[in-house]
């Protein structure tokens, strides 16, 4: 698979890789066996970099990316997160006590002493300007606890503000054909920076695969359900924050600019990809089915320009009131 350099890490990375949120939780229940058939069936399949957290289901996607890879003579790159630990979740419990905790406990999660990447996963804003906080990072990557660091991001403006500070690798942010706004300012921005960009949530949680329709429904431990107003984080993690019947209705019209000889997921995927400044897209899968599928699109040829114009229509008729003033 092609590899991209991940802005500052001084890592190659695959243009597909994984999110494991799904091996965590709040997506419905994965089991441990099929979690790490769904990590074996990426790795197998190219897939070199995991996108994971602390949070996960408490550490159990580390936890599971640990013992997948210890049958395993090849090393992905892992992207983990911290942050979200925080309780009471404020700006003013980003110490470097807590941000050296969490980061020690995601060490032991992931069975490492180095961890390639850390991202501060989507922090009170007003984390993003704090010096305090990225000289604990700084002084973290001098004791070679971690490797890198970076922020995941909800908004435009959160990345803009991380990109002011040097030490920052990489912004991880939403982008998918509901959600461009990225385009405009922050991936120039990151591109002119060498901030590599991993691109999250690139399917709509699920949307942009065409599969869904009005009447489809989530289980009760799935955040389609128990966030579709954002009661438990922000609404634009779930289905980009595009509401839901609207969704369904757009990515009907997405599956017909695909057409019938390319799967939606891995033609919304390749338009991911294609996108200046992205490194990698990190789709989430909770089966091997979708881990292949979604490892096909790094061998899809590029959108042609009559697509890309349809799907642009589409997001500015459909899309656009909903989220592009918003993140
Ligand atoms: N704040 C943050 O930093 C943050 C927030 C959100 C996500 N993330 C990261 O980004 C990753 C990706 O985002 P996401 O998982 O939220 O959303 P996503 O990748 O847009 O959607 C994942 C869902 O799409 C469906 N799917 C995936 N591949 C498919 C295929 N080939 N065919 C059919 N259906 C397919 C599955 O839905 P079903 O379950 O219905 O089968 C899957 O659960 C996460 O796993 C996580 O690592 C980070």
């Amino acid at each position: 698979m092609e590899q991209r350099p991940l802005g500052k890490t001084g890592a190659d990375v695959s243009v597909v890789g994984l999110g494991t949120w799904q091996l965590g939780g709040d997506w419905g229940d994965v089991d441990d066996d099929s979690a790490a058939e769904v990590l074996d069936a990426a790795l197998d399949a190219g897939v070199t970099l995991l996108d994971t957290a602390d949070v996960y289901g408490d550490g159990r996607s580390e936890e599971r990316i640990r013992k997948a890879l210890v049958t395993r003579s090849d090393r992905p790159f892992v992207a983990t997160k911290a942050g979200r630990r925080a309780d009471p979740f404020e700006a003013g419990q980003y110490t470097p006590e807590n941000l050296r905790a969490w980061i020690d406990r995601s060490r032991r999660n992931l069975g490492v002493d180095t961890l390639d990447l850390v991202q501060l996963h989507c922090p009170p804003p007003a984390v993003y300007s704090d010096q305090r906080v990225y000289d604990t990072l700084d002084a973290l990557v001098q004791e070679q606890a971690i490797a890198a660091y970076g922020v995941s991001v909800e908004t435009v403006e959160e990345g803009l503000t991380a990109l002011q500070h040097p030490g920052v690798a990489t912004i991880q942010v939403i982008l998918n054909i509901f959600r461009r706004k990225p385009l405009e300012e922050l991936l120039p921005a990151a591109r002119r920076a060498d901030v590599g960009i991993l691109a999250r949530v690139p399917l709509a949680s699920g949307l942009l695969t065409g599969k869904y329709d009005e009447s489809t429904t989530f289980p009760a431990d799935d955040h389609r359900n128990f966030n579709r107003n954002g009661e438990a984080f922000d609404v634009g993690e779930t289905f980009a924050g595009v509401p839901f019947e609207i969704g369904v209705a757009a990515a009907r019209e997405v599956a017909e600019i695909a057409g019938d000889s390319v799967p939606t997921a891995a033609f919304a995927l390749r338009w991911v990809i294609d996108q200046p400044g992205v490194t990698t897209v990190i789709p989430g899968a909770r089966n091997v089915t979708q881990v292949r599928g979604n490892v096909a699109a790094a061998s899809l040829a590029p959108l042609s320009d009559s697509q890309l114009s349809d799907l642009e229509r589409v997001y500015d008729e459909r899309i656009r009131a909903h989220v592009h003033d918003r993140w």
